[in-house]
């Protein structure tokens, strides 16, 4: 049951728990449709909190009985929970519930997935198995036996002992229990070890059905590099003497920290050539590299309270940057970074769903796993660092880590250990927890008796409650070149603290161009007027990798926004710069194939709307278009000597070195596709012997408006294998024109093999159409209304999910009112739904408010 008026949980309602847990004792007796849990839990008064009443979470159970030190109670039920008298002093209360995995399609508590049982309690899902403190500020040692049928059962810590359908784990550090976890199934484990620093051998396992062991070597070695990372670049060691992570293919997110037992969605964690692209096996790396850090940021010290989410989701993002920027290419990560906090989290922040990094209010925390909070908390945490030098951050990090182990805290704790470790004050520096919106930069020049000073000006537009906005710092990393293309004034940071504020440079013999914000020092969106000709000349001189991309996105940006208003020829500038960086072999081939990727059509989308016109996603598709085959037709005879150049011999590494290539060449075969139209993306589907070739030669051919041979030779190869199908599902609607996207995603919910059950196959598929600008823009509002059918009937089976992917909609007001009327049709149509979900109605109702 949902509560019928949805409350509104705030941050300064925050007050400790009335009672605090000395241990946890749980006992699992697993049955598909009746399983039993039995707790026995320690509680005892918290002195810091000001009394209050004993309650539990609980939610969806149905409670057997309970006892207080051995005697029967009848506690009072309520929706959320359960409250009851208790004793002056400690004592211990004792339960016992009654589950139903097998029912349990939201994947939020025990569920099962094909057969296994599994858990997922973040944020609160640790409430639907069994009466508990559901909070993270209650952090308690766990006991727990399982017994059941299932040949292997996992829980977090160590091992204690495994019988004939028993098993039973102890974990000694203290955790939240939104960090519990179990596992039991038919399972087989890809084994390795680690020796800590400190030489103590650690047991690992990657958990998986049977038939997947082939491809849990690339988790494993990625496992073993984060460890070792971990200590040499933070000083942490693993604090236990197994870890464990199971691959489940029924899974929300991505993947999840549970302490000792990560739970994985297969399709972070599985791999061979075959199955898995490039792509895939770097988000592998990083996504165990991600869970694997959070056994100190998230575990060890953990969160207060669900508003503090970015303390430790933001710090584990930065971390596991990072770690992939050390092990490939720190300028190709950062420019990926950026992209990604481009097309994920400037539309958020600048939109209805506009939230600060730290939320101050919400409806259901599991919204607010947000692009906001994971990646631009990272931004933030980077910032920080551009602010406090390496070894301020080295500092403060040591101390975070030594003063709050084994803590629940706050932003507030954070900050303070970089004021207490650096001496600095973080007071203004703290608004980037606070307020939400995408600020502005704009620039001013001028050049005087060789002085040049920047004028820069910070404006953060207003979003939902927050109107006005103060002043950020803003580190901005600066550089300066001479006309001739030499670099006179090497990076430097600049802090600005103030609305508009000047820095002047002396001493130069000639007016110089700026290379401003390198490294996107900070997530601002940078307006300035800058003309094609220096834009051109950063793009060939800048010495700084992300600024020289950069200079290079702008122009193509500039170039297809002339095309849409004008229908003016692509930039001779652009392709020329493109052309030249090509051919530039000092370049790695992962950073020249970043120089081709054209800003999203969505990006586009906000260029026009930020300038106060209405986009028309037909004419920025066209316009994209356009700008392709310009390129194609510029790079005719550069693009198969480069493809050609770029193979790869020798087997498959997913290292940056051979993928890099390998993106490089594909690139290359989306030009020369343009002017063969296929021959050569044939061949290379015929020849593939990895993924990476075989879905790039898959999409091409799509592209063209051909490959229905290779389609269904794709389908009857890996119809039996859910992730290859993934791809063979999301392909089609990617690839499809404008006017077919829609039919297409349509035509694919009725095949065989669609399951909106699975939450990868339903996002393949519908994720795929609402990742298809103009497809899902269509001006009839078609990709609106097919959207919106399919969230209102996976919203009462996964609300999670289905909210999550409400936010296609997020940027429904930017369009012409033809689209607008269409998308509020659908927005209300699904708010107008009988039963909708907590988590379904805060989305709606704020895109709509
Ligand atoms: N905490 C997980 C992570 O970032 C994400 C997650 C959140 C997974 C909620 C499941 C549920 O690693
Ligand atoms: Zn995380």
């Amino acid at each position: 049951m949902k509560d019928a008026a949805p409350q509104t949980v705030h941050l300064s309602d925050y007050a400790p728990p009335a009672f605090l847990v000395e241990e946890v004792h749980l006992t699992f007796r697993l049955a598909p449709r009746a399983t039993r849990v039995l707790s026995r839990i320690c509680f005892r008064p918290n002195p810091d909190a000001a009394g209050g009443a004993f309650f539990l979470h609980g939610e969806e159970l149905t409670l057997i009985r309970a006892a207080i030190d051995g005697a029967e109670v009848t506690p009072e039920l309520t929706a959320a929970g359960l409250t009851c008298t208790v004793p002056d002093g400690p004592f211990t209360w004792e339960a016992e519930v009654e589950i139903a995995p097998e029912a349990n399609t939201a994947l939020e508590g025990l569920y099962m997935s094909r057969g296994m049982y599994c858990t997922q309690c973040e944020a609160e899902g640790f409430r639907k198995i069994t009466y508990y403190p559901d909070r993270p500020d209650v952090m308690a040692p766990f006991t727990v036996r399982i017994e059941g049928e299932a040949p292997v059962m996992l829980s977090n810590g160590n091992p204690v002992g495994v019988g004939e359908g028993w098993a039973e784990w102890h974990d000694p550090w203290p955790k939240p229990a939104y960090l519990f976890a179990l596992v039991a199934g038919d399972l087989v484990a890809e084994r390795g070890s680690f020796v800590t620093r400190s030489g103590r051998t650690v047991d690992l396992a990657v958990w998986v059905r049977p038939g997947d062991e082939g491809k849990c070597a690339w988790a494993m070695e990625a496992l073993g590099t984060s460890m070792r990372w971990d200590e040499e670049r933070y000083g942490r060691e693993y604090d236990l003497d197994v870890f464990n992570i199971v691959a489940v293919d029924d899974f929300n997110m991505g993947a999840m920290e549970n302490k000792g037992l990560n739970i994985f969605n297969s399709a972070a964690v599985l791999a061979s050539p075959e199955t898995a692209t490039d792509a895939n096996f770097e988000r592998i790396e990083s996504i165990i590299a991600h869970e694997y850090f959070h056994n100190w940021t998230g575990n060890r010290i953990t969160c207060r309270d669900w508003f503090q989410l970015c303390l430790k989701e933001g710090l584990t993002v930065f971390r596991d940057q990072e770690f992939t920027a050390d092990l490939r290419s720190a300028a190709v990560k950062r420019i990926e970074d950026v992209r990604m906090l481009r097309a994920r989290q400037f539309p958020e922040d600048q939109g209805p769903l506009a939230h600060p990094v730290r939320p101050e209010s919400y409806q259901e925390i599991n919204n607010f796993y947000t692009a906001t909070v994971y990646e631009k908390g990272a931004e933030v945490i980077g910032m920080l660092k551009r602010l406090v030098g390496d070894d301020g951050y080295a500092k403060a990090l040591d101390l975070y880590f030594d003063r709050h182990d084994g803590q629940a805290c706050t932003i507030e704790d954070w900050l303070k250990v970089f004021e207490d470790a650096t001496g600095r004050d973080l007071s203004q520096f703290k608004l980037w927890y606070e307020q939400a919106g995408t600020p502005r930069l704009s620039v001013e020049e001028s050049f005087e008796g060789g002085t040049y000073t920047l004028t820069f000006t910070q404006h953060t537009p207003p979003t939902p409650g927050q109107e006005e906005k103060k002043p950020l710092v803003l580190p901005i990393a600066l550089g300066l070149l001479s006309p001739n293309g030499d670099e006179v004034v090497p990076t430097r940071v600049l802090e600005m603290t103030e609305a508009r504020q000047s820095f002047t440079f002396e001493g130069l013999a000639s007016k110089p161009v700026p290379s401003i914000l390198r490294g996107f020092s900070a997530p601002v969106v940078l307006e300035r007027a800058a003309d094609r000709d220096e834009r051109a000349f950063l793009m060939a001189h800048d010495t700084d990798p992300f600024n020289k991309w950069e200079a290079g996105r702008a122009l193509a940006r500039e170039s297809l926004i002339a095309t849409v208003r004008t229908g003016a020829a692509p930039d001779a500038a652009w392709l020329e710069g493109v052309a030249a960086i090509l051919r530039d072999e000092s370049f790695e081939p992962a950073f020249r194939a970043q120089m081709l990727a054209l800003p999203t059509q969505s990006e586009l989308a906000q260029s026009l709307a930020d300038r106060g016109e209405t986009p028309d996603p037909d004419a920025i598709w066209g316009a994209v278009e356009g700008l392709k085959e310009a390129l194609a037709l510029h790079l005719a005879d550069l693009a198969p000597a480069l493809y050609d150049a770029m193979r790869v011999t020798g087997p498959y590494i997913p290292d940056a070195e051979q993928s890099g290539k390998r993106t490089l060449a594909n690139a290359m075969l989306g030009l020369i596709t343009r002017r063969d139209g296929g021959e050569r993306a044939a061949r290379q589907y015929a020849e593939a012997d990895n993924m990476t070739l075989t879905l790039a030669a898959l999409a091409c051919l799509l592209r063209a408006g051909k490959g229905s041979p290779e389609l269904a030779a794709f389908h009857e190869r890996w119809q039996d294998d859910r992730l290859v199908m993934d791809k063979w599902f999301g392909l089609q609607i990617m690839e499809a024109t404008p006017e077919a996207a829609v039919e297409t995603a349509r035509r694919l919910t009725g095949h065989p093999a669609f399951d909106m059950k699975n939450p990868n196959r339903f996002r393949a598929v519908l994720g795929a159409l609402a990742g298809h600008h103009a497809g899902f823009h269509r001006a009839d509002g078609a990709g609106y209304a097919l959207l919106a059918d399919w969230l209102i009937r996976l919203d009462p089976v996964n609300p999670q999910t289905a909210a999550r992917m409400m936010t296609a909609f997020q940027t429904w007001r930017r369009y012409d009112a033809g689209r607008q009327a269409h998308a509020r049709a659908a927005l209300e149509r699904i708010a107008a739904t009988p039963g909708l979900s907590r988590d379904g109605a805060e989305m709606v109702g704020r895109m709509l408010a």
